[in-house]
């Protein structure tokens, strides 16, 4: 049987969170979503996240948070990231990097059965000055290429990728890399949605339908290459507006606060078949705070 994840771009400042938490209820309750997960780098005032804030976005119904680029922006996380089974920052890091790259959620099906969502963030390499990846590719296929912790509780699992990069091509490329191999690829980090969300075709597609015909399968790759951020959309990627133009029109400093206006949760809600491992629906979320 199906199961629903909704996942939330970057969650930025207190708008974003109680967009979060609003929309973390809404999607369980009217769009019967089991799971729901978070890229929470930007909660604490638009930068990082505190481990107050990732128990109270906990409390509000998320079942797992990443991290992007601003992962070690607040030193408070730091234990948490270490111990926390429901929280990462990207998987291509040094070996030394605190907090862990992979989590496992534990979850039901629409029958009630239990399975597993796994999710791993990778951090892009074109265009990020705030934190230096390694290979992502490289780094997902050793992950992939073993079998999941939960296949040995005999748990079908299904697994979704965040790539937190700057480029739409790094993205898509990473869409396509995957597709048939993972039940969703998703991008975050620019904070502005993106409408591409879509079912890639399997790359043996040809093998497997009749020419000319849409492929039937039991699933696909479910992918988008923005999910655009949970915040004040009245803004220039959540901070304030004014303050952001009057520093590029000028080129003189000025205070990156977070904005209050138009709040939303951006995202999308992708439903799995975890027998298959694969989705059968992908569909962008957007619900006003
Ligand atoms: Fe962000
Ligand atoms: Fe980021």
């Amino acid at each position: 049987m199906p199961i629903r994840i909704a996942i939330l771009g970057d969650i930025v400042g207190a708008p974003g969170r109680q967009a979060a938490a609003s929309a973390a209820k809404t999607l369980r309750e009217q769009h019967g979503a089991q799971v729901v997960l978070a890229n929470a780098e930007n909660a604490a005032d638009g930068s990082g996240l505190t481990p107050t804030l990732y128990n109270k976005l906990k409390d509000a119904g998320l079942s797992g948070m990443t991290l992007g680029d601003h992962a070690f922006r607040k030193n408070q996380i730091y234990a948490t990231l270490d111990s926390a089974d429901d929280l990462i920052r990207p998987l291509n890091l040094p070996p030394k990097a605190r907090g862990r790259g992979v989590m496992t959620i534990h979850a039901t099906d629409d029958a009630g059965k239990p399975c597993a969502v796994r999710v791993i963030t990778l951090i892009g390499q074109l265009f990020m000055t705030n934190m230096r990846g390694s290979d992502m590719f490289k780094a997902i296929d050793e992950v992939l290429s073993k079998p999941p912790p939960s296949s040995g509780a005999d748990l079908p699992t299904i697994t979704l990728v965040e790539v937190h990069a700057e480029a739409t091509s790094e993205k898509i490329a990473m869409g396509w890399h995957l597709s048939g191999r993972v039940a969703g690829v998703f991008g975050t980090h620019t904070h502005v949605p993106t409408a591409d969300a879509r079912l890639l075709p399997p790359p043996n597609a040809e093998d497997l339908s009749i020419p000319g015909e849409p492929w039937v399968g039991s699933g696909r790759t479910a992918y988008v290459t923005d999910l655009g951020m949970t915040g004040p959309y009245d803004s220039v990627l959540g901070r304030r507006a004014d303050r952001v133009v009057k520093h590029l029109a000028t080129g003189m400093p000025t205070a990156f606060d977070v904005a209050e206006g138009n709040a939303r949760a951006c995202g999308v809600l992708i439903t799995a078949d975890p027998k298959s491992g694969l989705a059968t629906a992908i569909e962008r979320i957007e619900i006003a705070a």
